[in-house]
């Protein structure tokens, strides 16, 4: 046990790298707050930035969300703290998705674990096509383990399979961006003025040429403006994040498990995005589980390779972010329903002590 609380700047520290993680549309559905006795820090989903037609259950925002609790724990270990981590615990209200509680310092740090903090800022998602270069084994088998730590099942999918998912993605992707309401849903995350939010429109990419990555085209089919085609690798190399259960700690463990194997993957240089539209309707995420596996529920689908970075995308500054602990605090409710989300330049509601804090309901 230590007594030493968190200073400002360790706070600063800690929700920068929590910030960082990556997010359904770059949502960046989070914020964070110092625990009352000053020795830890509380994650809570930020639903003012839902994506209620995409994720109407709050799944992808609770994958983000634990995406950020794993660099959370990571940025603790660089400050000399042993993060104990409580999912959704129950006696608080609001409720955090998270609790840290970072009063223990650390033991000496095991030399078998990578060091992960370099890898937060170097993450990015990577749209572009890969080389025709197999993940060796000994990564594949770092990845796996890098999710069963966080008790998730990462599966690196043999060519059938891989063809199935992706020709699942596919469909998903079709009906996607056959649906208006989603479609104009997904146009509010994207970004050509500067912001600190949603996806600039330069982190997109190409569109596979031969069709077989259905990589998501977030400016509708055909992509509006046209996007450049590329040939992509001709078997890319597909992963599944699979739970047991499909409760939200079930998700926040997914997200964790991602991270982990993601900050790992880029500190061998392998680079990965999400494929996530055939997660996002029930009937093809059914179909993404592997019929020879037992029960489950696929939560993510990863495409990694070898290839050029992605460039990075903006994040919300930790002001913004990073909430001083006590009542005034409890200006936002993320206990409140999940608000149909306005206009990209709009401010969550309520945060400026202005209307009652409850969002306008619309269209759900
Ligand atoms: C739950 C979830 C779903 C996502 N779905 C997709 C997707 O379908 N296609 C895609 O290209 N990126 C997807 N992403 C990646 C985000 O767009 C990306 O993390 C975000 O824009 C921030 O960029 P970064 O990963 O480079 O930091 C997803 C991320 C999460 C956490």
């Amino acid at each position: 046990m230590t007594n030493a609380s968190l200073s400002p700047t360790d706070l600063r520290d800690l929700a920068a790298a929590g910030g960082a993680a990556p997010s359904l549309h770059n949502s960046q559905p989070w914020f964070f707050r110092s625990t009352g006795d000053g020795r830890g820090i509380a994650v809570y989903a930020d639903r003012t930035r839902a994506v209620p037609l995409t994720d109407p259950d709050g799944r992808a925002m609770h994958i983000s969300v634990g995406a950020a609790v794993f660099n959370l724990r990571v940025a603790a270990a660089r400050l000399g703290r042993d993060p104990r981590v409580t999912l959704l615990p129950h006696d608080a209200d609001p409720q955090p998705a998270a609790v840290l509680d970072l009063s223990r310092f650390a033991h000496t740090a095991d030399p078998r674990r990578p060091d992960l903090y370099p890898a937060i800022a170097r993450r990015h998602s990577s749209r572009l096509p890969f080389a025709n270069r197999d993940v060796p084994e000994r990564v594949v088998g770092e990845l796996i383990a890098a999710a069963d730590a966080e008790g998730v099942v990462l599966a690196v999918l043999e060519e059938a399979d891989a063809r199935r998912v992706l020709n699942l993605t596919a469909e998903a992707e079709r009906r996607t961006a056959a649906d208006l309401a989603r479609q104009a849903e997904t146009r509010e995350w994207l970004r050509v003025e500067p912001a600190t939010d949603g996806m600039p429109y330069q982190v997109l990419g190409p569109q596979d040429h031969d069709a077989r990555v259905p990589v998501r085209a977030f400016t509708g089919r055909p992509p509006t403006p046209p996007a450049p085609t590329q040939r992509f690798e001709a078997l890319p190399q597909v992963a599944t994040l699979t739970t047991r259960f499909d409760r939200p700690e079930d998700w926040l463990r997914a997200g964790q498990a991602m991270e982990r194997a993601w900050l790992v993957a880029t500190i061998h240089g392998l680079r990965m995005s999400v494929l996530h539209q055939a997660v996002e309707w029930p009937d093809t995420r059914a179909n993404l589980r592997d019929p020879h596996t037992g029960p489950g529920y696929v939560q993510m689908v990863l495409r990694m390779g070898y290839g050029p970075p992605g460039a990075p995308t903006p994040r919300r500054p930790v002001e913004e972010t990073l909430e001083p602990a006590g009542p005034e605090s409890t200006r936002r409710l993320p206990t409140e329903p999940a608000p149909v989300r306005g206009r990209p330049t709009a401010r969550p509601w309520g945060r400026d002590g202005s209307g009652s804090g409850r969002a306008p309901s619309r269209g759900r």
